[in-house]
């Protein structure tokens, strides 16, 4: 028998109430194929204060480290207790902490519009209307987010705070690779993202890129800066099928792409380093506002289970399955409330989450 170990990390806010519908969708999996996963559960984030007083214990450091991947659920806490101890600093922390322990340098982010819905696109609908399905590709371990020195010095009017950007020859390869082995499965389509025009790092990039692009004739390439990228977005996002892109540029592309879906509750992410160890999260956060209550998507962390099983357990087959049920239970007119229109169906949590194991 096949024996999986997912690390369990559900964090805070809506993270414990929608990890458990992916466990459903995962002991569903393993009751279908022949896998056996092995849950170990830990803590994260604010979650992890009481215990720890520390936001990545290295108990849950351990506990990752013995799993074959991490499933992850959010972290973060309400507005108005940012400035507490508890929650100081606890995204980077522990999403940056957990990125660079375990070399998660490839992380993508599909940003897929639904075409049941459109309607919640913030788009003009006769450009929502043709649908789109984009991949960012963001490099997640360097650039800079990473890049030393960074600091503060002086003071008075002198005090200045600096950071750096800088991607090696093999950060830029490496991510590179991953876009456009990505693009081979998808529409064969690679827009690297760029600020070549300006930053000598962003030069450096698409020269790099350029040189792999010349080993995947395949595949289509073509470079883009990042302002005009964030327009096109918006104009025409049918033309992007691959976005390659750097750690920053990537962060804040990757948000915008998902805005444009309609709702974040949708969308999955994974993290991958080399080998088949991986990340998954979904894309929207902990959203303290709704935590509790049972209305909270869970499709963003079921999908991320696809990811999971697709990118970490080669089980395409499963993954493509849980897809397919999400469609059909959408296509069927259910609905949580972020993503409810006036004729849908509206559910809570946990029965979109049964709904989907049915369908599955
Ligand atoms: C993300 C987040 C993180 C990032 C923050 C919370 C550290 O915005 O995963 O996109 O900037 O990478
Ligand atoms: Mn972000």
């Amino acid at each position: 028998m096949n024996v999986k170990i997912i690390a369990v990390l559900p964090g805070d806010g809506i993270g414990p109430e929608v990890m458990q519908e992916a466990l459903k969708i995962l002991d569903a999996v393993q009751k279908k194929y022949d896998v056996k996963f092995e849950y170990r559960h830990a803590l994260i984030g604010g979650a992890a204060w009481d215990d720890y007083h520390c936001h990545l214990p290295g108990e849950t450091l351990k506990t990752c480290r013995e799993s074959d991947a991490i499933l992850f659920g959010s972290v973060g806490g309400p507005v108005r207790e940012q400035d507490t101890d508890r929650w100081r600093g606890v995204e980077v922390n522990s999403l940056l902490g957990l990125r660079k322990a375990f070399g998660l340098y490839a992380n993508l982010r599909p940003a897929k519009l639904y075409s049941s819905l459109a309607f919640a696109s913030p788009l003009r609908s006769d450009i929502s209307g043709k649908g789109f399905d984009i991949l960012v590709v963001r490099e997640l371990t360097g650039g800079i987010y990473f890049g030393k020195p960074k600091g503060r010095t002086g003071d008075g009017e002198t005090e200045a705070a600096f950071d750096t950007m800088i991607y090696s020859r093999a950060e830029i390869k490496r991510i590179a690779k991953v876009a456009f082995e990505a693009a081979r499965k998808r529409r064969g389509k690679v827009t690297s993202i760029d600020k070549a025009n300006v930053l000598t790092t962003m030069v450096f990039w698409r020269q790099v890129v350029e040189e792999i692009a010349a080993d995947y004739p395949d595949v289509e390439y073509e470079p883009m800066y990042v302002d005009n990228a964030a327009m096109q977005l918006t104009k025409n996002p049918q033309q992007f099928d691959v976005m390659l892109c750097g750690n920053m540029f990537g962060d804040i592309l990757s948000d915008e792409a998902a805005a444009l879906t309609g709702s974040l509750g949708m969308l999955p992410s994974a993290s991958i380093a080399d080998g088949s160890f991986g990340m998954y999260e979904p894309g929207g956060g902990s959203a303290p506002d709704i935590a509790g209550q049972g209305i909270a998507n869970p499709i963003a962390q079921i999908l991320s289970v696809a990811m999971m099983l697709r990118y970490s357990f080669e089980m395409v087959e499963a993954a493509e399955a849980i897809e397919k049920a999400v469609e059909d239970v959408l296509n069927d007119g259910y609905r949580t409330g972020d993503i409810w229109q006036a004729d849908g169906r509206k559910v809570g949590t946990a029965e979109m989450g049964d709904r989907i194991v049915k369908k599955f």
